[in-house]
């Protein structure tokens, strides 16, 4: 199959090559999708055997979380070297061969590329650890401490200081993230050019684009001054100080221009703590930065606070979720481009968390979907949410893998927390409730390896998986593939401006799509109740042509009201 990607929006980028925004991406976490070998982790030649399976589901781009040559502290996110594959997920050629394969389908391959810190086994910070006055010491970032107290007050993502003491030359150096991740000086022009050298070799080597790790924090305030802390705790959260900072624009143009732009690979930032108005700075078009960024505002909708404060746990309301997303639909509308996502590697499962995973788990998945394909933006499926995988609810922490989950478990048990409140928080928000291999049939570990899986598979495996999808007409996989085939089908649903209808419905999403002369209407109930709505200004039943919907049987005529079954989707065209 090979499809044509230059396509032209006639709105207001004539001649501009947009084929990353009619694109729907599919995310692979490689360690968890399928295991070729045997030895228990993922691969690059399961991901091969898998190419009919993402050409059939209608996807365009694959986006590969790291692959790159890494200890695995953070499964990757912590790269020992740019230019090395990861032994366990095969070599260069396994992955040239994955590239060109892909290429043949008419698939692309976008990588995740981390630039905001690279593994403490990097030999970059082996060197620049070692001396102050090593030609490398400035590549990382390096403080003496305050009268033996750490350099600042700031609180890591993942728990703790952001500093970490280092007894060979007696300094702290800062990590963001885990003490095996340390940040690097953005400031240090030698260790730019490395990076866009290494941004270049992987663009001629044909890869299709990049998703920025953490790209909101490669600039930091300047001088690193504590942030407020009116009750003298030991770490608080600073981000303000290290969160899209001017420098960051100035490195993401200079990257741009210099290195991206011959190219035109598809761009899209990792961007927490900003609104859409902020992220225009990144994806203005105007900007010449960024083609998308990934935002946060919705992630952290079930949270008191954001970042760390991500594991205490709040209600969640449709209302503020309709607000925020409804937000940025209007705010980039025409003037930069959303990335649309309810989950991924760092999430809590959608179904689990915004639909029902019990009772309506195929009609919620169903409903979240249709979501998820009818928002203006490209949108990110994450591996087994086409198959509608859920959370898990490991009893022990020890079958817990992940790094921020466990340092969260020690801290807080550490500060005298009850084993059971600690482990609610993990079954709700733990990265691993999305990084349990991938489900594909019923055999043992869910076909996923033929040996021990690094991670334990979900249990209800033998319900949840790809062959049982393939054979079930009503399957979340089968609607996914008419979601995708039907957006490809309708510009509109790309395109098309987006209005918010019923903003203070408690239970009623619904919104219109319009595109010159073409109008589609979304109606997604998430509630497990059957609430009802009428039909909005303009539209009637008799010329509202219902083109997908996640229920077969009409209850009612539709003619006064519309009345929805638990989890409804629908979606309808205007006739003219
Ligand atoms: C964001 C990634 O998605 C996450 O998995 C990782 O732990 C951090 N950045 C640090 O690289």
């Amino acid at each position: 199959m090979s499809r044509d990607y230059i396509v032209h929006n006639d709105e207001s980028e004539v001649g501009d090559i947009v084929w990353w925004k009619e694109s729907v991406v599919y995310q692979i976490y490689p360690s968890s999708f399928k295991d070729s070998d045997g030895d228990g982790y993922g691969d690059l030649q399961g991901i091969y055997e898998k190419l009919d399976y993402l050409e059939n589901l209608g996807v365009d781009v694959i986006w590969l979380c790291p692959i790159y040559d890494s200890p695995g502290h953070d499964n990757g996110y912590d790269i020992r070297d740019y230019y090395g594959i990861l032994r366990k997920y095969g070599t260069m050629e396994d992955f040239d061969r994955l590239l060109a394969e892909a290429h043949k389908r008419g698939l692309k391959i976008m990588m995740d590329l981390v630039l905001n810190h690279t593994s403490d086994e990097h030999a970059w910070f082996a060197e620049s650890r070692s001396s102050k006055m090593n030609p490398k010491r400035d590549y990382y970032i390096w403080r003496s401490g305050k009268n033996g107290q750490v350099p600042n007050n700031w609180e890591s993502y993942f728990g703790g200081s952001v500093w970490k003491h280092d007894p060979e030359t007696n300094e702290y150096y800062l990590h963001l993230y885990s003490e095996q991740q340390p940040d690097l000086n953005w400031n240090n022009a030698q260790m730019a050019e490395e990076m866009y050298e290494m941004v270049h070799w992987w663009l001629e080597k044909g890869v299709d684009g990049f998703r920025f790790d953490a790209v909101a924090h490669i600039a930091k305030a300047e001088g690193l001054p504590s942030a407020h802390n009116p009750d003298n705790l030991p770490v608080v959260p600073a981000y303000q100080l290290f969160s899209n900072l001017e420098q960051v624009h100035s490195i993401l143009k200079k990257l741009n221009n210099m290195i991206l732009k011959p190219y035109g690979p598809m761009t899209v930032g990792e961007t927490s703590g900003l609104g859409p108005e902020q992220a225009l700075a990144y994806v203005g078009t105007d900007r010449d930065e960024l083609n998308m960024v990934f935002q946060f505002e919705h992630m952290f909708i079930d949270a008191k606070s954001s970042g760390i404060g991500k594991w205490n746990y709040k209600e969640w309301k449709l209302t503020d979720l309709k607000e925020i997303m409804s937000r940025w639909q209007t705010v980039l509308h025409g003037r930069g481009w959303n990335a649309n996502y309810m989950g991924n590697h760092d999430q809590p499962r959608p179904v689990s968390r915004f639909g029902d995973d019990g009772k309506y788990r195929v009609r919620s998945a169903q409903m979240l979907a249709t979501w998820m394909l009818t928002l203006e933006g490209t949108p990110y499926i994450y591996q087994g949410e086409e198959i509608g995988m859920t959370n898990v609810a490991f009893p022990n922490i020890e079958q817990y893998r992940d790094i921020e989950t466990k340092n969260y478990f020690n801290h807080y048990i550490g500060q005298g927390k009850s084993k059971h409140e600690v482990m609610q928080a993990i079954w709700l928000k733990s990265r691993d409730n999305a990084r349990t291999p991938m489900q594909w049939d019923e055999t043992e570990h869910a076909g996923f390896t033929q040996g021990q899986p690094w991670i334990q598979v979900n249990d209800n495996y033998p319900e949840i998986n790809v062959a049982d999808a393939e054979s079930d007409p009503q399957s979340i996989l089968h609607y996914y593939r008419k979601l995708i085939a039907l957006r490809k089908q309708h510009k509109v649903l790309i395109y098309g401006a987006y209005e918010l209808l019923l903003p203070d419905d408690p239970d009623i999403y619904a919104y219109t799509r319009t595109l010159d002369d073409e109008q589609m209407l979304v109606i997604l109930n998430f509630r497990g109740h059957e609430p009802e709505m009428h039909w909005p200004e303009g539209w009637t039943s008799e010329h509202a042509k219902l083109i997908i919907s996640n229920v077969s049987r009409r209850y009612s005529t539709d003619e006064g009201a519309i009345q929805l079954q638990p989890y409804e989707a629908r979606v309808y065209r205007k006739q003219r």
